[in-house]
């Protein structure tokens, strides 16, 4: 193995910028880490979005290394030298105890210490910010039958396969397994009677007091205060497993900063809300993110619907009105993808009753780095 040093990542002013090829070659380094975990890209980050996230930190701070092969400084700025990647996101508002750290290195690289080191890079910025806690997630394509080459997590729902890397570095590093997710896939188009014949139902279920709204962002101003709470409800009411992770409260200004962000990465955010008649309130969402770059490939994001409102079908009732709109809008969509945590089974129920099938998933995975 070539010689390798490790650097801070400052975020380059353009993708043309002379230092912007440490960033072009830790995307790269992702992108040949999703090729070997998922045999495609759909879940992976374009470089374009990399350097939108990057100039949004007023919610997530964010710290990037890389390991470099040849000369620690100077030499040839040439992206294919890189050959690790870590991102570290620090809370700023809300869970400031917390970490989130996400490694990935060259399949021909590994098993050199280089991921070891990112870790120890990206711990030593987390602990310098006063973080106690050290999360992140491992990828599989497949869930391991039950046996010896399986671990459970701590919520006892899904199995990870002990013999993968990821795997295999979290427990050398101290991690603990606190939750699988589940990532499943929708092919569409759906046939547009069974479509229509779900959310038929979900409405007689939920009767004349729920409308639907739909939009893009930005978010109309009239909803921007309740998407906000929808958005804090998300942190508090999707199962965390074991995760030592607590409310991150929403308002205005996030959902607006975070639409923003969204549209520099070329993510179109599409809301399907159930509004209560009588109170004039939210009392559900749904919501898809579309990039630009691909007219196949759809993300379900954020579904939820208020305690007070649950056990009517709104659940259903959003996320078919907001398939129904994709299929007019966007006919050259393909799949949709989703993760849902193992032991959720309400999402999960709805999810599977729309078609969507098991594609893989994920290990959440937390340490204390005090
Ligand atoms: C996980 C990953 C970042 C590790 O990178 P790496 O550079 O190979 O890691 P290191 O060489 O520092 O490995 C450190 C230790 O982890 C363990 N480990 C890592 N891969 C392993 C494997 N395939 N089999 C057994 N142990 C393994 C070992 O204890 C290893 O120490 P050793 O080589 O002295 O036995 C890399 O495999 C990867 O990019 N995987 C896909 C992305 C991912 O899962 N990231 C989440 C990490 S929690």
């Amino acid at each position: 193995m070539t010689p390798w040093t490790l650097r801070r990542l400052t975020v380059p002013a353009s993708l043309d910028a002379p230092d912007s090829w440490l960033l072009r070659g830790a995307v790269a380094v992702e992108h040949a880490a999703h090729r070997d975990a998922w045999g495609n890209l759909d879940l992976a980050r374009t470089e374009h979005e990399v350097l939108a996230i990057l100039r949004h930190q007023r919610y997530l701070r964010r710290e990037r290394f890389v390991a470099v092969t040849g000369p620690a400084t100077d030499g040839a700025p040439d992206p294919a030298r890189v050959v690790g990647s870590a991102a570290l996101s620090l809370p700023v508002d809300n869970n400031t105890h917390s970490a989130h750290l996400e490694i990935s290195v060259r399949p021909g690289a590994r098993r050199h210490g280089i991921g070891s080191a990112l870790h120890d890079a990206a711990v030593a910025v987390a602990r310098a910010a006063g973080r106690t806690t050290l999360t992140t997630s491992t990828d599989q394509r497949s869930e391991p039958a039950p046996g010896p080459a399986s671990i459970a997590p701590s919520t006892g729902s899904g199995l990870v396969r002990s013999t993968d890397d990821g795997v295999r570095f979290a427990l050398a590093h101290g991690f603990s397994l606190e939750q699988v997710t589940r990532f499943s896939v929708l092919d569409v188009p759906l046939d547009p009677s069974f479509l229509a014949g779900q959310h038929a139902s979900a409405q007689a279920a939920a009767g004349n007091a729920y409308r639907i709204v739909t939009w893009d962002d930005p978010c109309p101003d009239e909803w921007v205060d309740q998407l906000a709470e929808l958005e804090t409800r998300m942190s508090t009411d999707a199962p965390g497993g074991g995760l030592d992770l607590h409310e991150d409260r929403w308002d205005a200004d996030r959902v607006r900063a975070t639409e923003a962000e969204l549209r520099e990465r070329g993510m179109r955010h599409s809301v399907a809300a159930a509004v209560h008649v009588p109170t004039g309130t939210l009392a559900a969402f749904s919501a898809f993110k579309r990039p630009a770059w691909t007219d196949e490939f759809v993300h379900q994001h954020d579904t939820l619907v208020l305690a007070e409102h649950r056990g009517r079908r709104l659940g259903m009732l959003v996320k078919t009105a907001n398939l129904q709109r994709l299929a007019v809008e966007q006919p050259g969509a393909r799949r949709i993808g989703t993760w849902n945590a193992e032991e959720n089974a309400h999402m999960l129920g709805i999810n599977v009753a729309l078609g969507f099938r098991p594609a893989g998933g994920s290990g959440e995975w937390q340490a204390r780095i005090v």
